[in-house]
């Protein structure tokens, strides 16, 4: 509720701010694209009903845009010469998938966490370590000084190859910090921070690069506000160079979530005919 109120109050300034950083005005706009879906409904309301009016009032296409297809093609912004097919991880705060990009408009979804998303099981063990939210930044900072073989974290196995399991790793902090203070005991939290990275390190690359090799891809892209992680982005370039692979990853600023992310797909959905009409509407959870 709070955040559909914000979204309310500043979306307005921010699409006037956009073009004026942008040196446009809003005749130079030839579509309207709107995340609107999945995400926290209210605020993906706002937009879409914002983005409805908006095209209306200009009388140009409107253009729905699923978040993870946008967080994908931040790469295409950052590397143009990207073109499908390629395989993609996908690591954010909700999701954490592995795809096939059969094209720019096609995904096929190949694995996913069967709990928690990458960038959740950051943010709790970030906040069992008393890090403010969103702790995944406070825990890639803290990392940089510590000593990633200090503590024992699980590395847990899926049914499915491709699929991540993430929850039992952040009970195994909750738990090693429970313990510590029960016992008096410090911890490091420096060391604990590199240790839950190489976790979640270990269990994102190896399965991403498994699929690639498997699935014959010699693309591998990786997409997210996880995938702004400086130690999961060294793995990724060790692994890639490793095995032979081409990585793509978008610089920092368009690894979380960002407008022109979705602009990015919105051209490609343009291209293949995707037209939304005044009864576009948001949807919490879909498919990619
Ligand atoms: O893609 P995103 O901006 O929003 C969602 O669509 O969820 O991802 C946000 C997630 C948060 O969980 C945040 O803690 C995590 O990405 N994150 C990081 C880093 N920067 C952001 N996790 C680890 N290391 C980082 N440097
Ligand atoms: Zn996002």
């Amino acid at each position: 509720e709070i955040a559909s109120r914000r979204h309310c109050e500043f979306i307005s300034a921010t699409v006037k701010k956009a073009l004026l950083d942008a040196g446009k005005t809003i005749d130079d706009v030839d579509a309207v694209a709107v995340t609107f879906a999945p995400g926290l409904i209210g605020a993906l309301l706002v937009g879409v009903n914002f983005a409805k009016g908006l095209a209306l009032s200009l009388d140009k296409p409107l253009i729905p845009v699923h978040h993870i297809r946008g967080h994908i093609a931040a790469n295409y912004l950052a590397h143009p010469e990207l073109e499908p097919p390629y395989l993609c991880l996908v690591a954010s705060g909700s999701h954490s998938h592995i795809v096939k990009v059969n094209d720019w408009t096609e995904f096929e979804t190949i694995g996913q966490t069967v709990d928690d998303a990458a960038g959740e099981a950051f943010d709790k063990a970030a906040r069992a370590m008393g890090y403010p939210y969103p702790g995944g930044v406070h825990i890639d900072k803290a990392a940089q000084t510590g000593d990633r073989k200090k503590y024992q974290l699980p590395h847990p196995h899926t049914a499915n190859p491709y699929d991540f399991s993430f929850s039992g790793l952040k009970t195994a902090v909750i738990n090693l910090i429970h313990n510590a203070r029960q016992k008096g005991e410090e911890i490091d939290r420096a060391s604990l921070a590199a240790s839950f990275t190489k976790a979640v390190s270990d269990s994102l690359v190896p399965r991403a690069m498994q699929a690639a090799k498997e699935l014959g891809h010699d693309k591998i892209v990786v997409a997210g506000g996880v995938a702004a992680n400086s130690r999961i982005r060294a793995d990724f370039k060790a692994a890639a160079e490793k095995n032979g692979l081409k990585l793509y990853i978008p610089p920092l600023k368009l690894c979380g979530d960002n407008g022109a992310m979705v602009g990015a797909q919105a051209y490609y959905e343009y291209l293949a005919g995707v037209r939304a009409g005044s009864d576009l509407n948001a949807y919490a959870t879909m498919e990619l």
